[in-house]
């Protein structure tokens, strides 16, 4: 690790000696369920932690998961990391990570847990939102300058869920069992260059098993692979309940323990281990290399030592927040498909003037007559004006705002804009099924509890549904076939991106499917915009000649949309994630091997992603790196130098031959021709997004080191690169590459 970390061990020596060990077990277990206990005679003050990768979650009392609901905690609401990674910009993920760690200072946190990093192995997967991609490469790449971003701000990143946790499905307990090399190649590089690049300070385990042991027991993970080989010397903290055992954790290297209960003393790493290290079971060493590290963090972040003066105070709620936020959301949102309208011309952007216009028309009610009236809107949806940041599980915070589509595009518009809304598709209310909170209930089996279809108030509630669907319906097609322009808003929501479940399927909810191909039966110009976390399947999209795709992308998602959709900014999102057709085209669904409760074999090896449509040569609906600007590029002068010791430099002209500035993401793939184990078609090994005026031409030029042509040898244990032939595909999306051969030697 680069920190200075050496400087601190003197002092830490001192402070280690002169604590009790009581003071030392209260420094290693949650005292309140978000932080730990001060030693206040020593002036080691408690560690504060919070929630979560969209912003700074609310207030909790110690011992309650009731907010304490003041007004003090409305906070700026970020992008989710689906959408930051949509950016495939490392600048805004900085950026990101350098908000959130302001406010998380501002707000008197030492902790922000967050990013989350997992790969997104499965569409269905709950929390998919939180996670950045299915790719190892794209994920690091973002993670490392977001985690700097943080801690920059004196506050310490908690890089999380260490490691493959993939489902949420009886989350607490399963067993996945991976192999070790696509555990290299695939759902360790994030962790391991969030180390070892990006320097975090912290580390959250995972709840689940990992070959038949709790991540908090694992010694594999947490010993061999986190500290002895990737050398960590900063936190690991549990996830919030991931504790199961007193001797066996304390014996890892699993330093803070943290859970959702409020019988703080009971806690594994409290009393049990106080008596424990008494009676000579677990040594008063384990505990001292555990407060060694939290005190470490504490000279790190300014809490302790001489410079505690010097400690940044963070801010929340500013301006700067909210601006950058914004940029950040315009650069999330993906262009699925533009295609020729009925007037002739791309269909995106509208045209601002047309939107606000009068036109005279043949009023039919008045015999004929003549009437003058305004260009007429319908914007259609229950995400239009939904507000998201209130959900999702311990993700969810309290948005000071939160533009919505429909609230974006009245602003924009004024009040010359005929706007109308319907919701378009019914949402059942919400029946209070728990008595306690979610996350209280959190370490029970099934979180959200499954319904029983066959009782009365199930097939109530479906006749309920069936009713209200079609009212909602009719309704919205009414208010379409009297608008000149239709908007629908739909996609997910924090129902179905959540902590604690997965999807049972890809399907659009609500019946939307239904309600959009009705919508561009009555208008083929209907602009479909979906917001959600995830994938969805989109049976419609060939008949749309507008889709817009939008993560949920924060507190100016709205105005971001409005400005894409009036070519006040041209899209520039591209997917971190294949859209399968369906999602029977998935490698999981064919392996069976997602949601299982018990054990989930990863059969599908290193073929995740990309890698497993590519392999199986299967179609999807938008493919990993896809996304349509408003204006076109040409890649010229596709040139490649190799230098011994594997390195490479790729170079290409990229113009902007369209009328409108733009940005495109030179996207720089690696396959191996020729290995002595299998390898994927291609992989993502190097990246660049460049800014472009009309007619303007930059030269882009990308380095490929060693790494970006290696695979993991399980025989000798590392990364290995055979010498000889590669071929190096460049171009805008993982469809759309040119390729060219390279001869790679050592
Ligand atoms: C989640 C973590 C979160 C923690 C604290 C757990 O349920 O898995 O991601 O940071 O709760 O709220």
């Amino acid at each position: 690790m680069k920190d200075k970390s050496q400087i601190y061990e003197a002092q830490i020596d001192e402070l280690l000696s002169q604590l009790t060990l009581e003071e030392k077990i209260g420094m290693i277990h949650g005292n309140g369920l978000f932080r730990t206990k001060a030693v206040e005679r020593l002036g080691i003050p408690r560690l504060v932690t919070s929630d979560g990768p969209m912003g700074v979650r609310m207030e909790f009392p110690d011992d309650s998961w009731y907010p304490i609901n003041k007004s003090d905690d409305y906070v700026s609401y970020g992008p989710s990391n689906s959408a930051l990674a949509a950016t495939w910009n490392t600048e805004l993920a900085y950026e990101t990570g350098k908000v959130l760690g302001e406010e998380a200072r501002g707000r008197g946190k030492d902790m922000i847990l967050g990013p989350g990093i997992n790969i997104k192995r499965d569409p269905l997967c709950g929390r998919n939102f939180e996670y950045m991609s299915e790719d190892p490469y794209l994920t690091q790449t973002m993670a490392v300058p977001y985690i700097k971003g943080v801690q920059e701000n004196d506050v310490s990143a908690c890089v999380k869920h260490y490691a493959v946790n993939n489902q949420e499905t009886n989350r607490m307990a399963v067993d996945t069992l991976v192999d070790e090399r696509t555990l290299r190649e695939i759902y360790l590089p994030g962790f391991k260059a969030a180390v070892q690049e990006g320097g975090v300070y912290s580390l959250m385990d995972a709840y689940n098993k990992f070959r038949g042991k709790y991540c908090s027991e694992s010694k594999e993970l947490l010993d061999d692979i986190l500290r002895d080989e990737w050398k960590y010397d900063g936190v690991v903290v549990s996830d919030w309940g991931a504790v199961h055992s007193t001797k066996e954790t304390a014996e890892t290297s699993l330093d803070l323990e943290m859970s959702v209960t409020y019988n703080f003393d009971e806690y594994f790493y409290a009393n049990p281990l106080l008596e424990a290290v008494r009676n000579g079971e677990v040594s008063e060493e384990s505990v001292d290399a555990k407060v060694r590290n939290i005190l470490r963090l504490m000279f790190r972040l300014k809490m302790i030592g001489d410079k505690v003066d010097e400690r940044k105070p963070g801010a929340y709620n500013t301006r700067e927040h909210q601006d950058k936020i914004l940029n950040t959301a315009r650069e999330a949102i993906v262009l699925l498909r533009n295609e020729e309208c009925t007037e002739g011309g791309k269909l995106l952007p509208l045209d601002q003037k047309k939107l606000v216009s009068r036109k005279t028309v043949n009023d039919l009610a008045a015999d004929g007559a003549k009437v003058n009236r305004c260009h007429k809107i319908a914007v259609i949806g229950h995400n239009a004006e939904h507000l998201h940041a209130g959900g999702g599980g311990s993700a969810e915070i309290k948005a000071l705002y939160e533009i919505s589509p429909l609230m974006g595009l009245k602003m924009a518009l004024g009040g010359n804009a005929d706007i109308s809304y319907a919701q378009g598709y019914y949402i059942p209310g919400k029946k209070s099924v728990n008595e306690v909170n979610w996350q209280e209930a959190s370490l029970e089996r099934q979180v959200m509890g499954q319904e029983n279809p066959d009782s009365p108030e199930q097939i109530a509630l479906r006749k309920e549904i069936a009713e209200n669907r079609k009212k909602f319906l009719e309704e919205a097609c009414a208010l379409a076939k009297e608008a000149d322009t239709v908007i629908f808003v739909g996609g997910l929501n924090h129902d179905y991106d959540v902590e604690g479940r997965d999807r049972a399927d890809m399907k659009l909810p609500y019946g939307q499917d239904e309600l959009i191909e009705e919508l561009v039966k009555i208008n083929p110009d209907t602009v479909v915009i979906m917001v959600a976390g995830s994938p969805v399947e989109m049976p419609w999209r060939d008949k749309v000649r507008g889709l817009i795709w939008c993560y949920y992308a924060g507190m100016e998602t709205g105005t971001a949309l409005t400005e894409i959709l009036l070519g006040k900014v041209n899209p520039s999102g591209k997917l971190p994630e294949t859209f399968p057709v369906v999602y029977e085209d998935t490698a999981t669904y064919k392996n069976g091997q997602f949601g299982r409760e018990d054990v989930v074999e990863y059969q599908e090896g290193i073929f995740v992603g990309y890698r497993h449509y590519e392999k199986e040569e299967i179609k999807p609906a938008y493919s990993f790196g896809y996304g349509l600007t408003y204006t076109d590029f040409t890649f010229d002068n596709l040139t490649l130098m190799s230098e011994m010791g594997g390195i490479v430099t790729v170079s290409v002209d990229v113009r902007n031959v369209g009328t409108m500035a733009g940005a495109e993401v030179v996207q720089c793939y690696v396959a191996d021709c020729e290995c002595s184990v299998e390898r994927p078609v291609k992989e993502l090994k190097a990246y660049s997004k460049v800014f472009l005026q009309p007619g303007e031409c930059k030269t882009v030029t990308m380095t490929l080191n060693r790494e970006a042509f290696a695979f993991y040898d399980v025989v000798s244990r590392e990364f290995k690169v055979e010498t000889g032939e590669f071929e190096i595909y460049v171009g805008t999306s993982s469809d759309k590459c040119e390729k060219m051969p390279v001869r790679v030697s050592l």
